[in-house]
């Protein structure tokens, strides 16, 4: 697919309202939309064009079923977390409440998804210090400790092309990572190799909640001028 798909919906109005949508209408997901939403991820850009990315489409209800039961393990763990943390200042106790309510739907109810993409990312061995020139070895040590930091950016671009392609289209979607807490059992049962490591489980399907509009901080509270600390004046 090379011409890119036309949506009647704009770019800015995608972004400014594709929330988390985590309730969907049993009815499927035609597979050419899935592809369409696939080819306008790995459009995204990745760390020296490697595109090591990969993406596993779920439809099989008892592989759902598997993952489903992963992600509610993972979110009990996760669920703990979140009881022992303050609720974020910027949300009122109503927002708080629905945040909690529809990220534990998810909890029980994942397997109703039509369909469960899991976005994984193919490890890449650093090369051997030795075939290094000795400049570059002198900074290597601290090279290397950054690659756990950097290790998911080449590939949550393409996932966030693939929330805007699913608002585009209609459906629903919401970037999750609990599962990755019990990621090696949801790598067996998918069968994903032992280089490749998962990064983001996204149920889609056509939604039954309304999109956006999406509140946020303001621009002007999380934006600095030139340094740290003096204020943006937007
Ligand atoms: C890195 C990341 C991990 C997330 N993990 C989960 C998750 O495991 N489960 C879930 O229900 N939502 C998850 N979310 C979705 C966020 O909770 C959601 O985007 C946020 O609450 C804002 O909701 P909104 O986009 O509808 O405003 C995740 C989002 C990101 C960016």
């Amino acid at each position: 697919m090379s011409k890119p798909p036309s949506s009647d919906i704009g770019l800015f109005e995608a972004m400014y309202t594709a929330r988390s949508l985590r309730h969907f209408k049993p009815d499927p997901v035609p597979e050419t939309l899935i592809t369409q939403v696939i080819d306008a991820a790995i459009r995204a850009s990745s760390g020296g064009n490697t595109q090591h990315w990969s993406f596993v489409v779920v439809r099989d209800a008892k592989v759902k079923q598997q993952l489903a039961a992963l992600y509610r393990k993972a979110s009990d763990y996760a669920s703990a977390i979140y009881s022992s943390r303050p609720r974020p200042e910027h949300l009122t106790d109503e927002q708080y409440r629905q945040f909690l309510a529809n990220s534990g739907h998810l909890w029980d109810h994942l397997a109703e998804a039509p369909v469960i993409l899991i976005a994984c990312l193919a490890k890449r061995d650093p090369p051997e210090r030795a075939t290094l020139p000795e400049r570059v070895q002198a900074r290597y040590d601290a090279h290397l400790a950054n690659t756990l930091r950097i290790s998911g950016s080449s590939i949550y671009p393409a996932i966030q092309n693939i929330i805007l392609a699913c608002r585009a289209l209609g459906l629903g979607t919401v970037i999750t990572t609990n599962h990755i807490l019990y990621e090696d059992e949801v790598k067996a049962v998918l069968g994903i190799p032992e280089n490749v490591a998962t990064f983001a489980l996204m149920p889609i399907g056509w939604p039954t909640r309304k999109y956006g509009p999406l509140t946020r901080k303001p621009v002007a509270d999380v934006t600095f001028a030139d340094r740290w600390g003096t204020r943006w004046p937007g």
